[in-house]
């Protein structure tokens, strides 16, 4: 089967050859590292050899909880944060029918909630969860995040008002660390159905274990053809650290070289609606693990041809600190011709019988060889369809990419420091027990 490839011809005009090939020896350097588990932050490396080496009791126990679940609930609400959902909601956005809230379905409907505070859209969610049957799982591996923990103090109390205490029980699987955290012990003390997070990976590379698994799974798509693709990447990359044979090597040396020459942001591009989550996983993945230090490729996305309407004129025309990565697919799953029209009063009788994707395809073409010229750098990562399958090869290719490009920028690309600073505000506002001298020296903000 053919495998997702990469071509960066379009950074040639932008960074000398040599720039690239320069940073090969670092690069190997670090793949080294990456694979022998001796760089920065190797006790969080448990995701590098996870495809090959994940436990087939573990996918047939997620597997026959997925169709009890299904079998029961007609929603089925994930609650999480940051890494403990935006990869489930990747997958499961990327292959699910874009108007499958409309359609009847097989399926639950997945609905995800603790990632955020928005009081109106909690209430809103409370509101279709009076009417539907439904089931859930909260995800996080520290079990004391703020906002899944507010989501599921208050959706456990409407399922045990909705079924009864005990049949609420069945309703909820917990999914976090093997012994510690708050959510560890709620579970154990009230006899949920736990999965865990292995110690070893974070969150942000958590997809492949029950985290992003379980919901993919209750959304009824094939999880072992989404661990088999990202094990052929995972042996791609085992082999070799060179250019011409590991495109997530290029990937990581292209993105550094064009860092190094001024184009400090990367965006991107997706041709497909449906990819727009996959975008938010890539962003969280690639900004929490290099923006520190004063350092890092700001990750942005933009949804074309929608963006080009609107991002389009920044990308093409301003200021040039930008390159853009188009994640490219070659054939859609579905095939839906332009009519012809006798009238041809939209003049669109020259395209009449070509496949809506051709049409699209060319746009990204166009705006590839336009950015370009407009003094914008392009790498092009490519893929035959989005299915299962080649969706598990791009979460191994890019959190490998970002492993060694973390490496390469000189960062640890394992940890978050930063994301402490406004947890301990909001804490010491809200006045919170532990946080008194904080809340003293943030007094004058509530006045
Ligand atoms: O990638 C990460 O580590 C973070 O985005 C976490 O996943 C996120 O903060 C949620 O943390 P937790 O699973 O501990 O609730």
């Amino acid at each position: 089967m053919k495998n997702l490839q990469i071509d960066i011809s379009n950074i040639k005009v932008f960074v000398d050859k040599n720039a690239v090939n320069q940073l090969q020896p670092e690069i190997k350097k670090h793949h080294k590292a990456v694979l022998d588990k001796t760089g920065k932050g190797n006790d969080f490396l448990g995701w590098v050899d996870l495809p090959s080496s994940i436990d087939k009791h573990l996918i047939s126990s997620i597997e026959k909880t997925a169709k009890s679940i299904r079998d029961k609930a007609e929603i089925f609400v994930v609650i999480g944060i940051g890494g403990s959902y935006l990869g489930a909601r990747a997958v499961i956005e990327a292959l699910q029918d874009n108007f499958a809230a409309l359609k009847s379905r097989k399926n639950p409907y997945i609905i995800y909630a603790g990632q955020n505070i928005g009081e109106d859209y909690t209430a809103e969610l409370i509101e279709v969860l009076d009417k539907y049957d439904y089931a859930l799982t909260v995800i996080s591996k520290s079990g004391t995040t703020t906002e899944p923990a507010i989501a599921f103090r208050i959706l456990k109390n409407h399922l045990e008002q909705k079924y009864g205490k005990k049949e609420a029980v069945q309703r909820i699987i917990a999914i976090t660390d093997k012994a510690k955290g708050a959510l560890k012990k709620l579970a154990t003390d009230e006899g949920y159905q736990t999965y865990v997070v292995p110690d070893d990976v974070g969150g942000r590379y958590s997809v492949l274990t029950p985290v992003g698994l379980l919901p993919i799974a209750v959304a009824g798509f094939d999880i072992r053809k989404l661990v088999e693709g990202a094990r052929v990447v995972e042996e791609m990359n085992k082999k070799s650290s060179s250019f011409s044979e590991n495109p997530i090597a290029l990937y990581a040396a292209a993105r550094n070289a064009l860092y190094s020459s001024g184009k400090e942001v990367e965006i991107l591009v997706n041709y497909q609606p449906n990819l727009f989550y996959l975008t938010e996983w890539w962003k969280q993945l690639y900004g929490e693990s290099e923006g520190k230090e004063g350092k890092g490729i700001f990750p942005a996305g933009v949804n074309n041809t929608s963006d080009l309407h609107s991002m389009g004129q920044y990308i093409q025309d301003g200021r040039r600190f930008l390159f853009e990565t188009v994640l490219s697919v070659e054939k859609p799953n579905r095939e839906l011709r332009i009519p012809t029209d006798k009238e041809n009063l939209d003049g669109l009788d020259y395209i009449a019988g070509k496949q809506i994707h051709e049409v699209n395809h060319m746009a990204e073409l166009g705006t590839t060889l336009a950015h370009v010229d407009g003094g914008v750098p392009n790498i092009r990562i490519s893929i035959p369809k989005v299915d299962e399958y080649y969706l598990g090869q791009l979460i191994y290719f890019f959190e490998m990419g970002c492993a060694l490009s973390g490496y390469t920028l000189g960062v640890n690309p394992f940890d978050q420091p930063g994301v402490e600073a406004y947890k301990t505000n909001m804490f010491a506002l809200l006045g919170k027990p532990g946080f008194e001298n904080e809340t003293a020296r943030m007094k004058k903000y509530l006045k």
